[in-house]
């Protein structure tokens, strides 16, 4: 790129490993560190998702480079590009791809990206409500999608929510409830209920009433289903869905095993669809947030959303690592 917006140096929040010693933390990064791109943006805000706490540990397995900016979304300014089309002044999100695993991400007051990952902000939506929702609730958006293409509507009967206090659950539960389905919120922090109440969710099930273990089939209860957690969470689910009911399998909190029989498939017709956020190409990405901003606008975008800055972000990483998720932190990176 001939023309750069960027200054020479900048600050990031950098995962690492330096002298066989893995560290995180706030540092100078400089221009010529960023990876390559034909946009250059000023970036305001990031936020916190699973796979950004993953990316900054050492046995976490997401990052591919090091050292590694990490923050898989984004949301700023273009300050320069080489691409008639995104224009200088421009305000956009990226999210996917190889941002934050593979090429530096959203943690640094400056990004370099590719052309093709840019997604124009949305007018109805601010940098900071597009990453209050952010990847995970892209991912929960994504899978109302599939579950509505699939035949989901609201007088279908109660949606379940699994991990819901977490970012993809409980932007799952704010979209579900705003289009009008009676959503049920499977969640193991029960001081959540109110919060949870107030994004629209009218029904609680604990962890113990949604064993992972249990008989290959039961009651038929739920029309469709958001599942984030995996391990703990998905059999219970399969185990539960109407006739001709489907799942969208979106995360592994818990774990990624998953133990079951074939039996909801064969004797049920449920169907289990799997949701991946980071390949979504780019027309559809742009075509989704859009519908984000407006038809699937989530319920209360302010709710449960907290703030952190670069310098505190490590807190809010290890605290998404342990499950203690509350909503979804946004990063203040230079807004
Ligand atoms: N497929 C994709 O493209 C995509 C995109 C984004 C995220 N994801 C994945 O989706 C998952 C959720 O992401 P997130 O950002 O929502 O994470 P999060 O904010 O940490 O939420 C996860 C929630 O899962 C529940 N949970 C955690 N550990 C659990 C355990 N051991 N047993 C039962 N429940 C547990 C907790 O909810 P409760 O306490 O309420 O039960 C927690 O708040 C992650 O695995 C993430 O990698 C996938």
């Amino acid at each position: 790129m001939a023309v750069t917006g960027v200054p020479e140096t900048f600050t990031a929040f950098v995962a690492e490993r330096i002298d066989g010693v893995h560290r995180r933390g706030v540092r100078d990064v400089r221009s010529a560190d960023l990876g390559p791109g034909e946009v250059e943006v000023r970036v305001e805000w990031s936020s916190v998702n699973y796979k950004d706490g993953l990316a900054s540990i050492a046995e976490g397995k997401v990052a591919r480079i090091d050292p590694l900016i990490p923050g898989i979304d984004l949301a700023g300014k273009v300050v320069s590009s080489t691409v008639a089309s995104i224009a200088p002044g421009l305000d956009v999100l990226v999210h996917g791809y190889d941002l934050g695993t593979a090429h530096h991400g959203g943690y640094a007051e400056f990004a370099r990206v590719p052309a093709s990952w840019i997604v124009p902000l949305p007018p109805a939506l601010t940098g900071r409500q597009a990453m209050a929702i952010g990847t995970a609730g892209f991912t929960a958006a994504m899978s109302v999608v599939a579950l509505e293409t699939r035949g989901l509507h609201p007088a279908a009967g109660p949606v379940l929510v699994t991990g819901a206090s977490g970012g993809v659950g409980g932007t799952a539960v704010a979209i579900l409830a705003e289009r009008g389905y009676e959503v049920w919120a499977l969640t193991g922090k029960a001081d959540e209920h109110d919060r949870l109440r107030a994004l629209g969710a009218v029904g609680f099930l604990s962890r113990d009433e949604a064993p992972s273990e249990g008989r290959p089939l039961e009651s038929e209860r739920w029309a469709g289903a958001v599942d984030a957690v995996g391990t703990a969470t998905l059999p219970y689910v399969l185990r539960t869905l109407r006739r001709g009911a489907a799942v969208a399998s979106c995360g592994n909190a818990s774990g990624p095993a998953l133990v079951t029989t074939v039996f909801p498939f064969i004797l049920r017709g449920v169907a289990l669809l799997g949701m991946d956020s980071v390949a979504v190409p780019i027309a559809e990405r742009i075509e989704l947030w859009n519908r984000i901003a407006t038809d699937l606008r989530p319920r209360s975008l302010g709710e449960g959303v907290s703030e952190v800055s670069l310098e505190d972000v490590t807190t809010a990483l290890d605290a998404i690592l342990a499950g203690e998720a509350r909503g979804r932190w946004v990063v203040r990176v230079a807004a």
